[in-house]
């Protein structure tokens, strides 16, 4: 099977040694993703987005692939400094105060007044707006107690576009036909586990992430619209590379890498359902190209039914299935 121009609408590459070791990862085989601002310290100013693109475009060295950037929210943003920043980002990423890795920074109660001036100019200027959809209630009901708060915010900027980060629940799938301006990007792992493949038996620290896994109805909620190819739902990874160490300690980071095998896994998942190549098309590049009118790079891979054996780990990070044999293999990528 092809894929063209395969978009990850939800990546975290991080900076510094760790950029330099996972960047090719994503950027040998995608043609371009959502680059997300939760560095330390965040992403919140023009020359902070400028000097982390160059950066990033140093790391992919010859691969071709753009880095579609993002700023981190904050209610300060007026029109002024969004017009001058417009050219450089692609969408601007929203996290509640503290609700995952590196997001203390973020936003403390949704007083849809207090977001107005910031979320009215983003709509102005065509900004979409990328929620990391999470309350700070009991872990398995965050996201679905966030549905209130992404009604609210639909209702108030009825012309912003909001996309629902890593959906997880059956609670957000039934928002998407409920509120025109909402869409949402959706992960691999979370089509494939669920919290029992987590912590059913031995704990898995590198399936731990935020937000963390749910039941089977979620998933075969979000699997309804991902193998369909909803027009509203996209592939975003939410590839989020930590250090082994990091992971398998005593208090695990939270995060699952996925980049190097995702479009493999997502190749399996569809074929294992009886989808077609058209739908996965749709999925990883085609909706995505609609919703966030991006037009990628060329770049043709082509995927074959071939075992392929996960790497125990990419220079430190282990994969999502290290030392485990998936199904399908990656034979070539042309540009
Ligand atoms: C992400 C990270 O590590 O930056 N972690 C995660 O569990 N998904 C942050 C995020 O997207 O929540
Ligand atoms: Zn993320």
């Amino acid at each position: 099977m092809q894929l063209n121009a395969p978009l990850d609408m939800h990546l975290h590459l991080r900076d510094g040694e760790m950029l330099e070791n996972i960047a090719k990862t994503s950027a040998h085989t995608f043609s371009g993703a959502i680059i997300m601002p939760n560095l330390v310290p965040p992403v919140t100013t023009k020359e902070a987005v400028v000097a982390y693109k160059d950066r990033i475009i140093k790391a992919i060295g010859d691969e071709k692939f753009t880095p579609y950037m993002t700023l981190f929210f904050n209610p300060s943003y007026d029109k002024t400094f969004l017009s001058s920043v417009r050219d450089e980002i692609t969408a601007i990423k929203l996290y509640p105060a503290g609700i995952t890795t590196n997001s203390e920074g973020g936003v403390s109660g949704f007083d849809v007044e207090e977001l107005r001036p910031a979320l009215e100019a983003m709509s102005e200027l065509n900004i979409p707006l990328c929620v990391h959809g999470e309350t700070n209630g009991f872990v398995m009901d965050r996201e679905a107690e966030f549905a209130s708060i992404y009604e609210r915010l639909a209702t108030a900027f009825p012309k912003l576009t909001i996309i629902m980060e890593h959906i997880t629940t059956k609670t957000s799938v039934d928002l998407l036909d409920r509120f025109e301006n909402l869409y949402a990007t959706i992960t691999i792992h979370h089509l494939l586990i669920t919290l029992d493949d987590v912590a059913g038996g031995m704990l898995k620290p590198h399936l731990f992430c935020k937000p963390i896994a749910k039941r089977p109805e979620d998933r075969d909620a979000l699997l309804k619209v991902a193998l369909e190819a909803h027009p509203k739902v996209m592939f975003g990874s939410d590839s989020a590379p930590h250090p082994q160490h990091a992971k398998e300690s005593c208090g695990c980071a939270a995060g699952v890498f996925t980049a190097p095998i995702a479009l493999q896994l997502l190749a399996e998942l569809f074929d294992t359902h009886g989808s077609s190549v058209e739908k996965l098309q749709a999925f990883v590049s085609g909706n995505a190209q609609t919703i966030y009118g991006v037009t990628p790079l060329n770049k043709t891979i082509t995927l074959e039914k071939k075992p392929f054996k996960v790497p125990s780990n990419y220079k430190g990070v282990v994969p999502i299935y290290a030392d485990e044999e998936i199904a399908y293999s990656i034979t070539n990528v042309s540009i």
